[in-house]
């Protein structure tokens, strides 16, 4: 099998942690670059988070390139309550004995900008290219307007976000990743041709057990199960307080799963807005599901995941992860 080059565009939050551990793990996708955003932490500690999982899976020899700050044009709100102060579920409350257990991690100076590694690949791997986001769409809405007929040539685009038929979790109407920035998502749709949307209609179905992940480090104990119990255990406190659920959704894991095996979710072409104006719904994903007759077709413009194999891919999400 040959491998896909690909691209990922994370904001370092956990789920993205987990997202990127699938990818690292699968023969299927060679990862090319990573490209960082702000979104659940700010975007230095988003490079600091991707940084210590590539040392993790001693992958830093990937290109990773340091993007947007803030949003086109609305304030930085970060996910703390979400992902921990660190973006990582507060790593830095593990000890082994008097010794942190995760030490702070070296990041290269001059890191290479996100926009100017985004549109590189995309030239020169075109529609070869597999381009999956975990995080607001701030890089590659920049990306866009740079070099829109290059964007435009990538072979693929697996966005984790959105809620068409389902309500948001950042507000009523609205997922993170849209909300966080939805002028950046707006560009995105105009420009890259029937993007594939991972949103909540799909990844709120997909519960890992918090209880799983403790039994997976003890069937297969390693420093990657030690990390993926330590940094998720704030994040399904949170799910469990929020929600009261007994685990976590895995959102992002779930982006890279279709980008590996688009069999996991089942598509429905659709016509998709998104919302920049309201006072109450900024950042909603505005889907026509109506199936009228009369619609017209050449409007469709996004590939909705709408239902999902959630135990299939979490079986095969655990065979990856955990023998890396
Ligand atoms: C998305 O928002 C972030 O909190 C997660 O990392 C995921 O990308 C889910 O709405
Ligand atoms: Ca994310």
């Amino acid at each position: 099998m040959k491998a896909r080059p690909c691209i990922i565009d994370t904001d370092g939050g956990v789920d993205d942690a987990l997202a990127l551990l699938l990818a690292l793990s699968s023969p299927e996708l060679e990862v090319k670059a990573i490209t960082v955003v702000a979104g659940n932490t700010d975007v230095v500690q988003a490079v600091k988070n991707v940084y210590r999982l590539l040392k993790l899976v001693s992958r830093e020899d990937i290109l990773v390139g340091i993007g947007a700050a803030r949003p086109l044009k609305r304030a930085l709100h970060v996910g703390k309550s979400i992902h921990g102060a660190d973006g990582l579920g507060e790593l830095d409350q593990y000890y082994d004995g008097s010794q942190l257990r995760y030490k702070d991690v070296m990041v290269p100076s001059n890191l290479p900008e996100a926009t100017g590694v985004l549109v590189s690949m995309a030239k020169e791997y075109g529609a070869r290219l597999t381009l999956v986001t975990l995080g607001p769409l701030t890089n590659i809405a920049l990306a866009c307007q740079e070099a829109p007929e290059c964007m435009r040539c990538m072979g693929e685009m697996i966005i984790m976000g959105g809620a068409i038929r389902v309500p948001g979790n950042m507000t009523a109407v609205a997922e993170f990743n849209i909300w966080a920035d939805p002028e950046a998502a707006a560009i995105v749709f105009e420009t890259i041709k029937h993007p594939l949307l991972v949103g909540l209609d799909v990844t709120s179905e997909v519960i890992m057990s918090a209880e799983r992940v403790y039994e997976l480090l003890r069937l297969h104990p390693s420093a990657i199960a030690q990390f993926v119990v330590d940094c998720t255990a704030f994040y399904a406190e949170f799910y469990r307080e929020a929600d009261n659920i007994g685990g976590f959704p895995l959102h992002d894991p779930l982006a890279m799963g279709v980008a590996i095996n688009r069999q996991f979710v089942r598509l429905e072409r659709l016509h998709v807005d998104i919302e920049t104006e309201g006072k109450w719904t900024a950042g909603a994903t505005v889907g026509d599901t109506r199936r009228r007759r009369d619609r017209d077709e050449s409007g469709l413009n996004v590939d909705v995941a709408v239902a999902v194999e959630a135990e299939a891919f979490k079986s095969f999400f655990e065979s990856r992860v955990w023998n890396f």
